[in-house]
């Protein structure tokens, strides 16, 4: 099997950017049982779109996680992924829902960085990382003046990012992080797991890669990668900010606590700043 990522450093920058957006994103299955425990940002969202009203706009909807809970209080929803995979879960479980739910919920197959919808919302949102798979600058400003022109004058953009955390930044990247073996939800088996973590401090990427090896044939082990930007604090801000944003508030976690420094978690509530000028 392959080692960490840094091992393919010879390789295209685009194609290790491209699989570390999609790899992780390939088996739904995996995804669900993986987060199945993150759930305060779900009630978080839901809160926030019931207080803000739909119809709402999710970047990065995957299959739903926090879309159906939304649909489910009543909210309707638009949601925007490049992931085939997420979206086929998606519309299975939405087909499990009652009529109503399923009438609130739309999906679109795209790039965040590109999608036009025509179409304005009174809230905006991108949760759990997805801000992460903007991995240059131009990157993040397509995806701004994406957000931008799916805003009500009055609307809301909120998304929250996890705090870089300089101990997975300075990992040695040879080095193998084992956790314990686990059954894998989609193939059954029980598998050995190890994590490399490999941080390109010039791009500001960290590149990790999961490691999968079932017990009884190693053979058949498979490697995941994933790609996450690595926003700053002061860093997303500015970013914000000469992109059009007014920020509201920042939250370090989802029941409205500061963000410190001990925060692990970035949540950043924007509207439409006046007279900006693209
Ligand atoms: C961490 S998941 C979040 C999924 C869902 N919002 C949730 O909270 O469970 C990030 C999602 O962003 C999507 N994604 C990554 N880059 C994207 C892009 N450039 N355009 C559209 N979707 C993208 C992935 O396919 C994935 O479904």
């Amino acid at each position: 099997m392959a080692k960490g990522t840094s091992a393919n450093a010879g390789r295209g920058v685009d194609h290790e950017l491209a699989a570390g957006s999609r790899a992780h994103y390939e088996d739904a299955t995996y995804y669900t049982s993986t987060y199945k425990k993150r759930i305060d940002d779900v009630q978080y969202y839901v809160t926030l779109a019931e207080k803000h009203g739909g119809p709402v706009l999710e970047y990065g909807v995957g299959n739903g996680r926090i879309a159906l809970a939304m649909a489910r209080h009543g909210v309707t929803v638009t949601g925007v992924d490049h992931s085939e995979a997420m979206l086929a879960d998606l519309r299975t479980r939405l087909a499990d829902e009652a009529i109503e739910v399923q009438r609130r919920v739309t999906v679109k197959q795209g790039d965040m960085r590109t999608l036009a919808l025509r179409k304005r919302f009174p809230m905006v949102f991108c949760p759990f990382n997805t801000a992460l798979h903007l991995y240059t600058r131009d990157d993040a400003e397509r995806f701004f003046a994406r957000v931008r022109s799916h805003m009500d004058p009055g609307g809301r953009f909120v998304m929250d990012l996890s705090v870089p955390q300089p101990e997975d930044l300075s990992r040695d990247p040879n080095r193998a992080y084992h956790a314990p073996r686990f059954r894998h939800p989609t193939t059954g088996e029980v598998v050995r797991y190890w994590e490399y973590f490999d941080y390109d401090r010039v791009r500001q990427i960290l590149f990790v890669s999961m490691m999968f090896e079932p017990v009884s044939d190693a053979s058949k082990g498979w490697s995941t990668p994933l790609a996450h930007r690595q926003y700053f604090p002061r860093e997303w801000e500015a970013l914000l900010h000469y992109n059009g944003f007014e920020i509201e508030k920042v939250e370090g976690d989802f029941h409205g606590g500061p963000l410190d420094r001990t925060s692990d978690t970035m949540v950043w509530h924007t509207r439409l700043r006046r007279g900006f000028k693209p």
